[in-house]
């Protein structure tokens, strides 16, 4: 499986139109990324580095150009595809964490197994105390840390068994020892279940700790990296 692409962009663009103004966030994104790779999006504020994630993460339909995820050319489809995909494929964690407030932690991780009508619910249990959070598995959101919080959103994305995980500005809201034990258990999650992460973050520290780091700046790659570790 090394080497399999599985994401894909030839002249990938998007423009975003707002009442009569047309704001051009991506303006010919060619890029591949292979499965199993860990990379790092960074670049300055409205770079294009959250329309991008959202984009892979069929959260948002391109404008133009080609846009190829786990061998779907996403062009063509339409929105009840898209969620099938995110589902089924993605894994989302966000800076915001966004966990059902009103659910455990167990069952935040549980809720899109549901979705998938996936019945072994004993996996959520495995993953929560995979993320080092057996302890807390029946708390709910407001009684737990940001960076607990944040290990829950990181269980949930692994919920359905994804194949790429998307993160935006994971560690947004963390402190330095919260924001880099996120970033270890990418690396070792990562690992373990031959995921692909792609996480913007402004943070250049955390960055290099990926095997790739892809700079946007204006909608355009600026410089693609290979990191040596
Ligand atoms: N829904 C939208 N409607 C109109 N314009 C948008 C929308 N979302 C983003 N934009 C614009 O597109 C450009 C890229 O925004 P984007 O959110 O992708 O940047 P970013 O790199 O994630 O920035 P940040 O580091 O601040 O999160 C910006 O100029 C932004 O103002
Ligand atoms: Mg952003």
């Amino acid at each position: 499986m090394e080497n399999t692409q599985v994401i894909n962009t030839k002249g990938l663009k998007k423009v975003y139109r707002l009442y009569a103004e047309e704001i051009a966030a991506l303006k010919g994104i060619d890029l591949s990324i292979n499965k199993g790779e860990f990379v790092s999006i960074m670049g300055p504020s409205g770079a294009g580095k959250t329309t991008f994630l959202n984009l892979v993460g069929c959260l948002d339909h391109i404008t133009s150009g080609d846009l190829t995820v786990l061998g779907k050319n996403l062009n063509s489809f339409d929105d009840s595809r898209m969620r099938d995909l995110r589902l089924h494929h993605l894994g989302f964690v966000f800076q915001e964490f966004f966990l059902v407030k009103e659910l455990t932690a167990l069952e935040n991780v549980e809720l899109p197994m549901l979705f998938a009508d996936n019945k072994d619910l004993s996996w959520a249990k495995h993953l929560i105390e995979r993320v080092g959070l057996g302890k807390r598995m029946n708390h709910l959101p407001k009684e737990m840390s940001g960076g607990e919080m944040q290990r829950v959103a990181i269980a949930r994305a692994l919920a359905n068994k994804p194949d790429i995980v998307l993160a935006d500005e994971p560690t947004g809201n963390l402190d330095t020892k919260n924001a880099q034990s996120i970033y270890d258990l990418f690396r070792e999650l990562g690992k373990e279940e031959n995921l692909t992460i792609i996480a913007a973050t402004h943070n250049v520290k955390l960055a290099y700790q990926a095997d790739r780091v892809v700079h946007l700046r204006e909608g355009r790659i600026e410089k693609d990296e290979i990191v040596k570790h």
